[in-house]
């Protein structure tokens, strides 16, 4: 369960160990987040389809993360609305968000970085992002093209030594609704205004400048596999998290 800040003012979310059995889904107001290690061998559990997809990939690495991440959200999937994981009819929207096409399931949205993936399921439509702590290239050409002028001014306000951070943040943030909305990062990242300090609570502030439009959205950033900064973003007024590990 969420609910303690930390210096960057970010949610301390713990993970649980998974429950067995199934899972009832989270209430109007409430989302799951999953957290899970790629590297940690299990069953794979993919469709006839993504079995082949993941056959055509060269890259070793990233082909044993895709089977790891697909068949995790297959299993986890499974645990809301029972069948079997490989079987659940996973479909992709236009812009490329996949969902589960059975009538009354879930929402979910998935994340991964570095071997790591976030999972974050709930009944209304939800974004995730995680991102690790790096250089940023051409940050001051980034923010000119993808931040609203009010958060270019708040990180050139702040000290150099806080500004890569804040930056980070601020682009998780704005993922997770990209990925909330299912428009994906051609969606416009300049229109999802967002705090980005870190002695402030995470929120969005506007879109598109309107800040009526903000308020249905609720946004929380939260840490994950220790130095990992991460977003969730879902379509309510209000949102409680509640983690567990698979
Ligand atoms: C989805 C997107 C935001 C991913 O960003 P990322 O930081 O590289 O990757 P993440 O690990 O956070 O997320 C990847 C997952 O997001 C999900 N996803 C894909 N498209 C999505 C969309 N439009 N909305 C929400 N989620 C999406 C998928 O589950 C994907 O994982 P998978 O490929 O293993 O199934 C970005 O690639 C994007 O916008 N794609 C849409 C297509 C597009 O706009 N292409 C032009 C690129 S500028």
């Amino acid at each position: 369960m969420l609910v303690i800040k930390d210096a960057m003012a970010t949610l301390d979310l713990t993970f649980a160990p998974c429950p067995d059995g199934q899972l009832s889904l989270p209430d109007a107001n409430g989302a799951h987040i999953w957290q899970i290690d790629l590297d940690v061998a299990r069953d794979a559990m993919l469709s006839a389809s993504e079995q082949a997809q993941a056959k055509a990939m060269r890259h070793a690495e990233k082909q044993s993360h895709f089977v790891a991440a697909r068949s995790a959200l297959r299993v986890i999937l499974s645990k809301y609305v029972g069948g079997t994981p490989n079987n659940l009819p996973l479909a992709t929207a236009a812009q490329g968000k996949p969902f589960l096409d059975l009538a009354g399931a879930p929402q979910f949205n998935v994340t991964h970085a570095r071997g790591k993936a976030l999972i974050a399921v709930a009944p209304m439509a939800i974004g995730i992002d995680l991102e690790f702590a790096r250089h940023v290239r051409q940050l001051d050409r980034l923010v000119e093209q993808y931040f609203a002028p009010a958060e270019e001014k708040a990180l050139t306000a702040l000290p150099d030594d806080q500004r890569a951070q804040a930056f980070l943040a601020a682009w998780t943030r704005k993922e997770a609704c990209l990925k909330a909305t299912g428009e994906g990062i051609a969606g416009g990242l300049h229109r999802y205004q967002v705090t980005l300090r870190a002695d402030e609570d995470a929120q969005l502030l506007a879109i598109d400048g309107n800040e009526t439009a903000a308020r249905a959205w609720t946004l929380h950033a939260f840490r994950a596999f220790g130095d990992g900064q991460a977003a969730v973003c879902a379509a309510t007024p209000s949102l409680s998290l509640h983690g567990f590990a698979l």
